[in-house]
């Protein structure tokens, strides 16, 4: 058996600059002659993204939205995530469970305990071994998006939600220094970039 990969995930607020970022890191990567398994959530396999059109375009019980995003995180890992480190690869997820305590606990007030239960179930001790924090005030990830495209379910969400998730993840990042990264991306792409890759150097 070779070396096990390494998994990193991306979290932020809608128009954060992840996309962005998560491009410059994978091909990187790939220059270093790294597998990457880039992937995202809610999606990740074909049933995660018929879920994930269901979950950014039907008004739905908080407890559905929790529910089907953890239905489509087990597939997730046992599909893609889970086969993919234990061949070596390294997998970038465009956000992971820590979206779920930022949106559905942080901005929506949904129990963590049922979080924290439901992540048990599906994730038994898997957890990311990086997450990186895009950091950036809501209003310029509100612009930053409104200059692109049309807005889903959750990017239309008003800016107190907005400041409500950054919080979230802000306290979580806190509770757990040593798994998160925070990046500022109020600045330059350039640079944010910069910051980032000799971030990743480490992981190596
Ligand atoms: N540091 C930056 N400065 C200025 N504009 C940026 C910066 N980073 C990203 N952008 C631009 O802001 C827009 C949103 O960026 P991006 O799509 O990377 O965000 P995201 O976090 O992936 O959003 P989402 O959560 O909706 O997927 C894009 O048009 C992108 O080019
Ligand atoms: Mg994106």
């Amino acid at each position: 058996m070779g070396q096990r990969g390494v998994f990193i995930t991306f979290e932020g607020i809608d128009g954060a600059g992840k996309t962005t970022q998560i491009d410059a890191l994978e091909q990187w990567l790939k220059q270093e002659g790294v597998e990457v398994v880039r992937t995202r959530e809610p999606g990740g396999t074909p049933l995660g993204e018929a879920i994930r059109a269901m979950l950014l375009h039907e008004g739905m019980h908080v407890t559905t939205e929790t529910l089907l995003f953890f239905a489509a995180r087990a597939e997730h890992i046992s599909r893609v995530i889970e086969p993919a480190l234990a061949r070596g690869a390294w997998v970038l997820s465009d956000r992971f469970t820590d979206a779920t305590y930022a949106y559905q606990v942080g901005a929506k007030g949904y129990p963590a305990r049922h979080v924290e239960a439901l992540e048990s179930l599906v994730q038994g001790d898997l957890q990311p071994d990086h997450t990186v924090l895009f950091d950036v005030e809501p209003e310029i990830a509100a612009e930053r998006l409104a200059r692109v495209r049309e807005l889903d379910r959750f990017e239309t969400e008003d800016v107190e939600f907005f400041r409500n998730v950054r919080q979230a993840y802000l306290t979580r990042a806190a509770q757990m220094p040593s798994r998160f990264f925070i990046l500022n991306t109020n600045r330059d792409k350039e640079l944010v970039c910069e910051e980032l890759l000799s971030e990743a150097r480490k992981w190596r």
